[in-house]
């Protein structure tokens, strides 16, 4: 019996934040340790290179930091496939024999890459690289034969494509050697998508309104006590309101089973007054550093060897280039491009 197959992966533009962590990256742990899915996780970073073209140095910077995000939340290369897209080449050829597959109008129409385009200001400077990029991402999936793909909201329009570009190749090299993968998306919306300390949204690097798995117990105290609550509420026995105050808001997606009683009283006692700011903002921290200090405990070890880090992901990727070039031969065995 062979097991499902799980890919997923992240542009390394950073390190990760909280938003990470609960939208995708602690899922990915659970996943792993289920023991029932192979699991590829990649660092996608030939995607990043799309947008961030003349910014290799942050990208290799950005690569050590988020290997460390997913070594110190639980990902464990004994059993998870950890590699780097540039290293796995198979995967730019497969990208250049599905473009001829894709027409341009349907990558113009891909509504991710839309909004994208019109958040970056790309005017009329588009780097072509950018706009197929959905297509190399339909070459990380399908050079893993991947059943499930564990993403976020924003990338149903890739899985699509992705599935459009299987089922078009497929049927014009008359084979069956492509996997129509499925994707697995979070499964409440609070989590998917994690607004930030100042109430804005989404957590962004761009928006400096994020709590980072490196962040020291200092620095997160210091972002949890800025965090927006509600500013009606000016003195403590003020009755506040819970609905778009973001401590408890968080309270809802970082408190446990065994929190529930405790939260569920502090929120009546905020909102019928007497209950201050920094006494609820102290909960939310405990809460926080419950899930962050393990976290960044294992960080700060893992760190002080990052050429280990590095071997880590030499090895995932000699891994994975092996499966990616077994499905290359197989992609130019249907084709008929095998000459030799
Ligand atoms: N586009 C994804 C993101 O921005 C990253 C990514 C690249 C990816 N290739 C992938 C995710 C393949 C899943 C599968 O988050």
């Amino acid at each position: 019996m062979t097991r499902p197959i799980i890919l997923t992966g992240d542009r390394p533009t950073g390190k990760l934040h909280l938003g990470h962590y609960v939208g995708s990256l602690k899922n990915r742990v659970l996943l792993q340790n289920q023991d029932k899915y192979d699991m590829f996780v990649f660092l996608a970073d030939q995607q990043a290179l799309t947008d961030h073209a003349k910014e290799s140095e942050m990208i290799k910077e950005s690569i050590g930091n988020v290997a460390l995000d997913y070594l110190s939340a639980g990902l464990d290369p004994e059993k998870s496939t950890i590699f780097i897209q540039s290293q796995i080449p198979e995967l730019a050829e497969l990208t250049m024999y599905y473009m001829n597959l894709v027409s341009l109008a349907r990558l113009e129409r891909n509504p991710t890459v839309k909004t994208e385009i019109a958040q970056k200001g790309f005017g009329e400077s588009i780097p072509s690289g950018f706009l197929v990029y959905p297509v190399s991402q339909a070459a990380d999936i399908t050079a893993f034969k991947a059943n499930l793909v564990p993403v976020g909201n924003d990338q149903k329009p890739m899985i699509e494509q992705t599935r459009e570009i299987v089922r078009s190749f497929n049927y014009t090299y008359k084979c069956d050697v492509l996997v129509e993968p499925e994707g697995m998306y979070p499964e409440n919306e609070a989590a998917g998508r994690l607004p930030g300390l100042d109430g804005n949204a989404k957590m962004s690097k761009s928006l400096g309104n994020g709590i980072y798995l490196s962040d020291d117990m200092d620095t997160v105290r210091k972002k949890v006590m800025s965090m927006y609550t509600d500013p009606n509420h000016i003195r403590v026995e003020d009755p506040g309101q819970i609905e778009g105050n973001m401590v408890f808001h968080y309270l809802d997606i970082f408190g446990r089973e065994e929190d529930q009683t405790d939260i569920a009283a502090m929120k009546e006692h905020y909102q019928s007054g007497g209950l201050g700011d920094v006494k609820t903002k102290r909960y939310l921290l405990d809460i926080l550093e419950r899930e962050l200090s393990p976290i960044r405990e294992r960080r700060l070890e893992f760190a002080k060897d990052m050429g280990q880090v590095f071997a880590m992901l030499e090895k995932g990727s000699e891994k994975a280039r092996a499966v990616a070039g077994q499905t290359l031969s197989e992609v130019k065995e249907a084709m008929g491009i095998n000459y030799f």
